[in-house]
């Protein structure tokens, strides 16, 4: 059993990505949730936010750990000798964009390879950036993240 990661810019983390790590922490010996600061998408929540979102929802699946980065993730990759990345994979819609970022990352890092994994059905629609757009606009989000980040998503409205 390996180590892998799972990137992200978790903004903020949904109840599809907490699907995504539960499975992948059943294959995996280790799995490293990595936070991307990626201030080019202006994220909503801070970086220190994310993380500690994060880190509060998955406290109870003993082999996930959560970590920030900046630059490239396959850089993050090398330096924590991970060669396994895991993305998740809802609709045909998700496809092209995952399939260039595959490539781009198998690019510069030959060894590294990505495995996708699917949410169950009833988390497939969900995405952070639905979430920020029910949130935007004052809507209930309690179906849609995890329970111990709606205190945190209150604190910034
Ligand atoms: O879940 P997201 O927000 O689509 O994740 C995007 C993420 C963090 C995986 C992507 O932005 C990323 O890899 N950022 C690091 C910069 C990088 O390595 N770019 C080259 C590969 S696309």
């Amino acid at each position: 059993m390996k180590a892998c990661m799972y990137p992200g810019t978790f903004d903020p983390l949904t109840n599809g990505h907490v699907d995504v790590i539960t499975r992948a922490s059943k294959i995996f010996s280790k799995v490293i949730v990595a936070v991307a600061k990626n201030d080019n998408k202006k994220p909503l929540f801070s970086l220190e936010h994310r993380i500690k979102m994060a880190k509060e929802c998955v406290k109870k699946l003993k082999n996930v750990e959560i970590l920030g980065f900046d630059g490239l993730l396959v850089d993050f990759a090398k330096q924590h000798d991970i060669k396994i990345n895991i993305r998740g994979l809802r609709a045909v819609s998700d496809f092209e964009y995952e399939l260039q970022m595959g490539y781009a990352n198998s690019t510069l890092y030959h060894e590294f390879e990505t495995i996708y994994l699917m949410p169950s059905l009833n988390n497939s629609f969900i995405s952070s950036s639905i979430v920020r757009s029910v949130l935007n606009h004052n809507g209930d989000v309690s179906k849609l993240v995890p329970k111990e980040i709606i205190k945190y998503l209150k604190e910034i409205k």
